[in-house]
């Protein structure tokens, strides 16, 4: 089914208020989840913060972004574990790849841990390719995972 068919929320500015929520969700998905001072610190420094919302108001998903001269960087993306597989993730990476085309970029880049195999599923869907590898980027439960960047050309 295409992800216009199953549209199942609304994408909005993520807001200071969001992240209570946003906080819930971020410690249900990762190992290592962001604390609530880095969220603030981007959202202070402008970063665009983007919240999937519901019909009922409920946080389903969020993304970060960051645009600096022609590149942009998909700092995170994250739906709720009640929320996923209905297309939420790939309605915030449409906005977000639009949002980083407004500001001018050509090229969308992210990172993510080779063993994510859901996140790099979906983001080989959405056309991003491997451009790369950064050794030991992510705390592992064990030591240190790489990362893969891949980019998308917009
Ligand atoms: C990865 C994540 C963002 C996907 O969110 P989602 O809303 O479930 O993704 P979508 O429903 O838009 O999925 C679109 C497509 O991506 C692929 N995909 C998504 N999750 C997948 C999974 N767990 N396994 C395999 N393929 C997957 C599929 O091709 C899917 O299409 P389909 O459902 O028609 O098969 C979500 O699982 C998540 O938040 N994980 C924890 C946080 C995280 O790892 N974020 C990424 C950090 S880089």
């Amino acid at each position: 089914m295409s992800a216009e068919l199953r549209s199942v929320c609304d994408i909005r500015p993520l807001a200071i208020a969001d992240l209570p929520a946003v906080l819930a969700i971020e410690r249900a998905a990762y190992d290592f989840p962001w604390s609530e001072g880095i969220f603030r610190d981007c959202l202070r420094v402008g970063y665009r913060g983007f919240a999937a919302v519901g019909p009922d108001g409920a946080l389903k998903g969020y993304a970060m972004l960051s645009v600096a001269v022609g590149d942009a960087h998909l700092l995170n993306l994250c739906v709720s574990p009640l929320c996923r597989r209905q297309g939420v993730a790939t309605q915030l990476l449409e906005q977000l790849i639009g949002q980083a085309r407004r500001q001018a970029a050509d090229t969308l880049l992210l990172e993510v841990r080779p063993s994510n195999r859901g996140a790099v599923a979906l983001y080989h869907a959405n056309g991003f390719n491997e451009v790369g590898v950064r050794r030991r980027y992510y705390p592992a439960s064990h030591g240190r995972e790489d990362a893969l960047i891949l980019a998308r050309a917009l």
